[in-house]
């Protein structure tokens, strides 16, 4: 029997009580699917480093990079400053282990009420592929003359070939093996003229490798624009790393909120770990209340297990949480009756 190792990070807030919904959901697909996962807890996140001064050391890198795959619940607590956790954990993991894709859909399921007025699950389906190791996230850049008049900052945005053209491979790819066959590169080149012009030429050249997908182009102004009036028009975007964390919640808020955004960060060659999490942060607000939803780390275990090859076992997460969000109206329920139908639905 398959056995997967596993990382879990619960993290802070609602992060563990979330993950905890998940993991319950796992362990009746493992049974029903015949594979079983060993979980290493990782004590990370805001709290820690309140404790212990640490963010993420070597060794704790060195451990998550022995196992298969990575589950995240969310980090942050309010007395963290900003940019501690974001850059010293979440970016050092998707940098250190080489997730140059962020996966993000943007799913409407049948009975979720978007904010769109009319629109549809027929009309939204469809996944952001964001570079998730260069542009401005990079760091590079700095700050002179700081506190004067004088000041001057720089965010520079680096943009390789190597990352550029990987990142478009796995997009023709996913692009290429699914039912519409379209890859929408979304950018700005009228004005990032450098960048966009990278960004454009490895679009058509990788492009012409792949006869069978069509090809289309948004500025990311416009992409705001038709991803709210026209969301049809899109199956597979690609687009950098700054514009994909922008539009990706501009996408959430489309397919019915923060409660059902969900994310892989990959490492498509297997090389090092890819990591899951919902989109949503750690809601120190409601922490500990037993309200918060669970529904958005269901589904980022379901694109875990897909990734380690589990296909039905992904398959059917992904048709129990459609048929809860199906049946469950506007009733508002709690964290653990949440995992208890998921895990019911999963087990039937
Ligand atoms: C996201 C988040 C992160 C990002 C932050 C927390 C570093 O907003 O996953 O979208 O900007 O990528
Ligand atoms: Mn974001």
């Amino acid at each position: 029997m398959t056995d997967h190792r596993l990382a879990i990070i619960g993290g802070d807030g609602i992060g563990p009580e979330v993950v905890d919904q998940g993991l319950r959901v796992l362990d009746a697909v493992e049974q029903r699917h015949g594979f079983t996962t060993t979980r290493i807890d990782f004590d990370l996140g805001g709290r820690r480093y309140l404790d212990t001064g640490e963010v993420l050391s070597d060794e704790t890198l060195a451990e998550l990079d022995d196992t298969d795959a990575i589950y995240l619940g969310a980090v942050g607590t309010p007395d963290v400053p900003p940019g501690v956790l974001e850059r010293g954990m979440l970016l050092r993991i998707r940098f250190a282990f080489d997730q140059y894709v962020n996966h993000r859909p943007v799913k409407l399921y049948p009975g979720v009420t978007s904010p769109v007025a009319g629109l549809t699950p027929e009309r939204c389906d469809f996944v952001v592929l964001r570079e998730n190791t260069e542009s401005v996230y990079a760091g590079a850049g700095g700050t002179v003359h700081r506190g004067t008049a004088a000041e001057i900052a720089t965010q520079e945005s680096l943009n390789t070939r190597h990352g550029v053209e990987r990142i478009m491979r796995h997009a023709f790819d996913l692009a290429d093996a699914r039912e519409r066959r379209h890859l929408t590169l979304c950018h700005k080149t009228n004005v990032l003229v450098h960048a966009g012009d990278l960004w454009w030429r490895t679009f058509h050249e990788v492009g012409e490798e792949y006869p069978r997908v069509e090809r289309d182009y948004v500025h990311v102004d416009a992409a705001c624009l038709y991803f709210v009036t026209q969301p049809e028009r899109f199956d597979v975007v690609v687009t950098e790393n700054l514009f994909g964390d922008i539009i990706t919640d501009l996408g959430a808020a489309v397919q019915g909120g923060m409660g059902l955004a969900t994310s892989g960060n990959l490492n498509p060659t297997g090389a090092h770990p890819s990591m899951f999490e919902p989109v949503h942060g750690s809601a120190p607000d409601i922490a500990g209340t037993g309200v918060a939803d669970p529904t958005a780390a269901v589904l980022a275990l379901s694109l875990l297990l897909a990734d380690l090859g589990e296909h039905d076992a992904a398959a059917d997460v992904e048709a129990a949480v459609a048929t809860w969000l199906a049946e469950r109206g506007d009733a508002s329920t709690g964290t653990v009756e949440v995992g208890d139908r998921l895990v019911e639905l999963v087990s039937s």
